[in-house]
């Protein structure tokens, strides 16, 4: 469930916010964030982490809206960055470079060096050839770039294939076999000095079990390259928890690294620093989607509810089948009827829905809500059907913010040019 998230005499509240009057000053589809949720679920993490050296990233792809940054930078977050976009946008929130850690197996000269202008904290580097170009671009800049291997644990984190990222297969990481070789190398380079191995093995896991093989492989992997002479200074287990959506049961965060520390403990490990990259399990639940509901649409095989907010505005469920409560966010009449309806966008797609086989009690002009949109969702948002994005609100307490003017369609054209001379 959504902590934060509740009704009040049949209407639905996130902290002390009543939602159908932000939809109705803000109009719809929006987004609304509570910001008690997502610093309860750092909490979480802190707790869990209570006397250790710890550095939480948090991964900024999940929800990388400015206010969001800002409030994860003053509660003591790093950031977890995949572009130099991120970086930028870390930088316009007040965050911290030297707690900036930048992954992902495509960047660019021009990132690299931007981060190393930055003064970023450490790249996760994930491949022998990505290694050669970050010597070369910080050597050229008199620097040493801090690097870590991103390694390849091998592990099946039980999650959709689109999400998992840690198994032989997958495009990311060094594989476990060619991990002493690699950071041989990369200590010979002019341009890195090696500060610590990281991995990731994917998202949305609700077992505890993937974490555990991860770590003890991850800790046989520091032994070998330390044994070669080579100190690991930190070591980084990425992101991945999962989160409730539809009657999930992750572990919660301090309850699993209470046990990740006793294994770590138990291997004499417990005293190195340690960094994780959560996203979803930081702003997931913390987020919802309004719509309202332009028609309903009864037929012989299926019924469908229209909705103001499609697949460009909220991707998950057109892209991974993903599920997400929809929900009234007002009394229901007495005596309305129920039916069984698709929940669909206006794009002119049949993967656009937001969900199927929902028992709703709808009427045209209802306001709805899409749970546990914090994370994936805003983010992963286009302007497909050239649909302006949505306005976002930050709530905390009674208090609502905007934090992102709902687009217009004079910003859809800005960057076009009709060309001058034409047939
Ligand atoms: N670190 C790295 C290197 C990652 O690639 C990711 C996510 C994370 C950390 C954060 O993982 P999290 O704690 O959020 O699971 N769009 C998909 C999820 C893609 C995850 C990509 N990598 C979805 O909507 O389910």
């Amino acid at each position: 469930g959504q902590p934060q998230l509740h009704y009040r005499e049949e209407s639905l509240y996130l902290e002390d916010c009543q939602l159908a009057d932000l939809a109705r000053e803000h109009g719809t589809p929006l987004y609304v964030y509570s910001s008690g949720a997502m610093l309860d679920a750092l909490a979480a993490y802190q707790r869990g982490f209570a006397g250790r050296r710890v550095q939480i990233c948090y991964a900024m792809k999940a929800n990388s809206s400015l206010a969001v940054l800002q409030l994860f930078a003053a509660h003591g977050c790093g950031f977890d960055i995949v572009s130099g976009g991120e970086l930028a946008r870390v930088l316009a929130a007040g965050g911290d470079p030297a707690k900036v850690i930048f992954s992902g197996v495509g960047k660019t000269r021009t990132e690299m060096r931007q981060a190393l202008e930055a003064g970023i904290g450490c790249f996760n580097v994930e491949s022998e050839a990505e290694l050669e170009v970050l010597s070369e671009v910080a050597a050229s800049m008199g620097l040493r770039a801090p690097v870590s291997i991103r390694v390849n644990p091998n592990v099946d984190p039980k999650t959709h294939p689109y999400i998992s990222t840690g198994l032989k297969g997958n495009k990311f990481g060094i594989a476990h076999e060619r991990t002493l070789a690699t950071y041989q190398r990369a200590s010979s380079l002019p341009g890195l000095r090696v500060v610590g191995i990281d991995c990731h093995i994917g998202s949305q896991i609700t077992e505890e079990t993937p974490f555990l093989d991860a770590l003890e492989r991850m800790l046989d992997l520091v032994a070998a390259v330390e044994a070669a002479g080579i100190a690991i200074h930190h070591i980084d287990f990425g992101g991945g928890l999962g989160i409730d959506y539809n009657g999930d049961t992750p572990p919660a965060a301090d309850a699993l690294w209470a046990k990740l520390l006793a294994r770590l403990d138990a291997r004499g490990y417990g005293d190195r620093q340690l960094m994780i990259e959560p996203g979803r399990s930081l702003v997931g639940n913390a987020g919802v989607c309004l719509t309202e509901v332009l028609y309903l649409k009864p037929g012989e095989q299926k019924n469908f509810c229209v909705v103001d907010a499609a697949m460009n505005d909220l991707p998950r469920p057109a892209m991974y089948q993903a599920y997400h409560a929809i929900v009234p966010l007002e009394h229901v009449p007495e005596g309305r009827g129920h039916a069984v309806y698709d929940v669909v966008g206006p794009v002119c797609e049949s993967g656009d829905w937001l969900g199927r086989d929902r028992d709703l009690a709808v009427a045209a002009g209802d306001l709805l809500a899409v749970l546990s949109t914090g994370a994936y969702c805003s983010a992963m948002g286009s302007t497909y059907n050239s649909r302006p994005r949505p306005a976002e609100v930050l709530v905390s307490g009674s208090h609502a913010e905007i934090i992102r003017n709902r687009e217009s369609v004079a910003d859809l054209l800005r960057n076009e040019r009709l060309p001058a001379t034409h047939p």
